[in-house]
């Protein structure tokens, strides 16, 4: 609450991801202004009033507020879900330079108005476009932040969680890598209640590798099967990003697989990528460097170049 006495949060682009996110916010009560830009005012303006409406059996008090770039001016964080989505059978990478284009010219306007606070880009391809909103901002690197592959995380714990029939609270795994196709899951570090994940496989009946890695293909796949069914993803990502915006609000320190810039980390550099991190009031502090074995680290860097052979050409 560097700037004024309450916390302000803009949101860029109020389709399914962003309306989403906005009705999650009033549910869990983490900020207490929230303004909604986009180009469709009217949209947007409707979001506003609706959400208003329901504050009155929220657990905290926002105000929500139809703005422009004017607002990021005094902005601790800046949520951009702009830009178009997957259609059923396109990839995330597919979209890249469509929404290039468009976050361009957001950032700019964005910038122009003295914004000095967090971004925390959420659309597609989020790896890419968290290295271009860095780029055109001109921001310190840890203060652009990208949803990366919380929600895949998510989707893991989950999935085990059902699985083992425990707590997704007490299962601990993540995705890292692209928020894509080329993601990849640390089983070495995977523990259900500190407990290693391949030593629970062993010592409990009827469990398998072969199921882990059915349950990887499933997070891995998730999207474009919620797509073939409803056309958008939304509610997953929506709570994926309420945890990232309460981390930084609140000066969490807590460990998010957020899209954030390797500098030598899991020997890669130059690129934005999920990997777990460290998130607070200042955005990034620090990445969590886990030992990988080989065949995860050669997946890794195989993700890392993909995003790079995708994003290199547009950006030139
Ligand atoms: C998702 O993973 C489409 O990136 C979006 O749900």
């Amino acid at each position: 609450m560097s700037k004024k006495d309450v916390n302000r949060v803009v949101l860029v682009g109020t389709g399914f991801v962003g309306s989403s996110y906005a009705f999650a916010m009033l549910n869990q009560g983490v900020a207490e202004e929230f303004i909604m830009i986009d180009l469709n005012r009217d949209k947007a303006e409707g979001d506003v009033m609706d959400l208003n409406h329901g504050t009155p059996f929220a657990p905290h008090r926002t105000k929500y507020r139809l703005g422009d770039y004017s607002d990021c001016k005094d902005a601790d964080v800046v949520v951009l879900t702009a830009g178009a989505n997957q259609k059923p059978g396109e990839t995330r990478l597919d979209l890249v330079e469509k929404n290039m284009k468009i976050f361009h010219g957001i950032v700019k306007e964005i910038m122009a108005s003295g914004f000095d606070g967090i971004f925390l880009v959420a659309a597609n391809p989020v790896d890419i476009l968290t290295y271009a909103t860095w780029k055109f901002s001109g921001l310190p690197k840890h203060r652009v932040i990208g949803s990366g592959t919380i929600l895949d995380t998510g989707r893991v714990r989950f999935m085990l969680s059902d699985y083992f029939e425990v707590d997704p609270r007490n299962v601990h795994a993540y995705i890292i890598g692209e928020h894509g196709d080329t993601e990849l899951p640390v089983w070495s570090h995977a523990n259900v209640g500190g407990k290693n994940i391949m030593e629970l496989i062993e010592s409990t009946p009827g469990k398998s590798m072969e199921d882990l890695d059915g349950i990887f293909t499933n997070v891995r796949d998730a999207a474009y099967e919620i797509i073939n069914r409803k056309g958008a993803t939304f509610y997953g990502i929506a709570m994926g990003l309420v945890r990232i915006t309460k981390a930084i609000l609140d000066d969490e320190n807590s460990i998010l697989t957020v899209s954030t810039y390797l500098d030598g980390e899991y020997k890669e550099k130059d690129v934005y990528v999920g990997v777990p991190s460290v998130v607070n009031r200042g955005g990034v502090s620090e990445i969590l460097e886990l030992k990988l074995s080989d065949d995860e680290q050669a997946k890794f860097s195989h993700s890392v170049k993909v995003l790079k052979e995708t994003m290199d050409p547009v950006l030139a």
